[in-house]
Parts: structure tokens; C-alpha cells; sequence
């Protein structure tokens, strides 16, 4: 069994785009180590988002194979898939996908919710998390009742709070500014250094990207 927390092998991807075939992934390779951080650069429409959608399968990939924790998840059940999803990944999203239902407390402890924690355990959790990106006075505001970079950093700490063994970020700080950028930043240093989380990190940002371990660029459907 390997140690990567995400091996991806070969990886393929199309979509039809108006009645043509269109190759937006096409044979890619990734191994990202526990507690490493890597950033993925690429051009808007070289399918950044589409290769995390894979990774945490919620696509499938036409070809290649993707294992999570040693995992090969690329003939599973959905329900296994979720089940890996909610209990060794994390999420960021581009747009960020907060429950409007929700209260931010409550959208934070969700991923602890689902795995059948108690709501007085994980709120205290979710509190925790939240004063770390620093929203402690936000904690019963709706998303619909937050700014843009206070819904991103409530994602992130949503993402973060079930310990993971790794986390996908679709541009994490793309909303944020210089301040809170930086407060996310550090805190993906501190969890991947102190917890071995692994982070990928879809970014357009090179100062963020040099704070990861190791950059790659995706073009032409190759990462490399
Ligand atoms: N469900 C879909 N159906 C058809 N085409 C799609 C679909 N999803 C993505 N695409 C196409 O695949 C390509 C890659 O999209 P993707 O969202 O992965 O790009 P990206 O690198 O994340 O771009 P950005 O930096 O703008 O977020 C684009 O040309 C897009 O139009
Ligand atoms: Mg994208």
C-alpha cells in the first residue's frame, strides 16, 4: 500500500462542448505525501476545478485511477466514495457552498454532524475552529448575513475541522483580503506542519503558491 494521500494515475477527462469532444484532462499524475502542500497554477479553463471534482469523486474520470488513503476509488459505490469524503477529505470550494439554513456554527460542525458527534461536542469544536479564522463574533450569522471573505473563511474552517488527511481548496483566499489571506494561509502551514494534513491548493496567487511545498502547472491537460 502507498503513503500517498492522493495518487492520481493517468487520469483522462472530456466534455462535450457543442457537439465536439473537448480533452480537458489527458493523462494526469499527481502524489501528494502526508502534511505536504502543493499548489496547482493553470490558466482559467484548463481544468483546475474539474481534476479536484475527480479527485473527490464526485466525477468519474474516463481513464486512469485515483486513490485516496490507499483507497482506489475510481470503481467504487458513491456511498463508499461519500464515506471517504466525510471522513479523510475536506473541502474549499471556488464558490463556496455554505448551507443558507445553516447558522456559521452550525455549518462549521456539519462535517462532524454527519459523522454522528453529539451537537453540544461538536459545536465546541466548531466554535474553536471558528475563533481560529477569526469569525468568533460571526458565530450565529447566517451566510446570507456574512461578507464574501467571512463565507470563504467559514468554508475553510469547515473544511479543516474534521482533521482530514487531506483538503482540496479551489482558490481558498480568492475572496479574501491581504489580512485574512494571510490568516488562512497560516493556518494550512500550522495544520499541514502540526496535523499532516495535505493540501491542494487550485491558486492563481504566486505569493500563496510559494508558501506551498511544490508548484505545479496544469496546461494542455498535463500536470507537471
Ligand atoms: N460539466 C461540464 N460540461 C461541459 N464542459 C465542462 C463541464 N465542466 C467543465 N467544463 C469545461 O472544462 C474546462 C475546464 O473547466 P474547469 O472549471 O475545470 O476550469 P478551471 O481551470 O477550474 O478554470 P477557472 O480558473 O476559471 O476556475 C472548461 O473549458 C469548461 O468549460
Ligand atoms: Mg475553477
Amino acid at each position: 500500500m502507498s503513503d500517498y494521500v492522493v495518487e492520481a494515475k493517468g487520469v483522462g477527462k472530456s466534455f462535450l462542448q457543442g457537439g465536439t469532444r473537448i480533452n480537458v484532462l489527458n493523462g494526469v499524475n499527481l502524489s501528494l505525501n502526508r502534511g505536504e502542500r502543493v499548489a496547482i497554477l493553470g490558466r482559467s479553463g484548463t481544468g483546475k476545478s474539474t481534476l479536484l471534482h475527480l479527485l473527490a469523486g464526485l466525477d468519474n474520470a474516463e481513464i486512469g485511477d485515483i486513490k485516496i488513503g490507499g483507497v482506489d476509488i475510481t470503481n467504487e459505490s458513491s456511498s463508499l466514495r461519500a464515506s471517504i469524503r466525510n471522513t479523510q477529505m475536506g473541502f474549499v470550494y471556488q464558490f463556496h457552498h455554505l448551507l443558507a439554513e445553516f447558522t456559521a456554527l452550525e455549518n462549521v460542525a456539519m462535517p462532524l454532524r454527519l459523522r454522528g458527534m453529539s451537537s453540544a461536542s461538536s459545536n465546541q469544536l466548531a466554535f474553536e475552529m471558528l475563533k481560529k479564522v477569526d469569525l468568533i463574533g460571526r458565530s450565529s450569522h447566517r451566510p446570507s448575513e456574512l461578507s464574501g471573505g467571512e463565507r470563504q473563511r467559514v468554508a475553510i474552517a469547515r473544511a479543516l475541522i474534521g482533521d482530514p488527511l487531506v483538503v482540496l481548496a479551489d482558490e481558498p483566499t480568492g475572496n479574501l483580503d491581504g489580512y485574512n489571506a494571510e490568516v488562512v494561509l497560516e493556518l494550512i502551514c500550522e495544520l499541514s506542519e502540526e496535523k499532516k494534513i495535505g493540501f491542494l491548493v487550485v491558486t492563481h496567487d504566486e505569493s500563496i503558491a510559494s508558501r506551498m511545498h511544490r508548484t505545479l502547472v496544469l496546461a494542455n491537460g498535463i500536470l507537471k
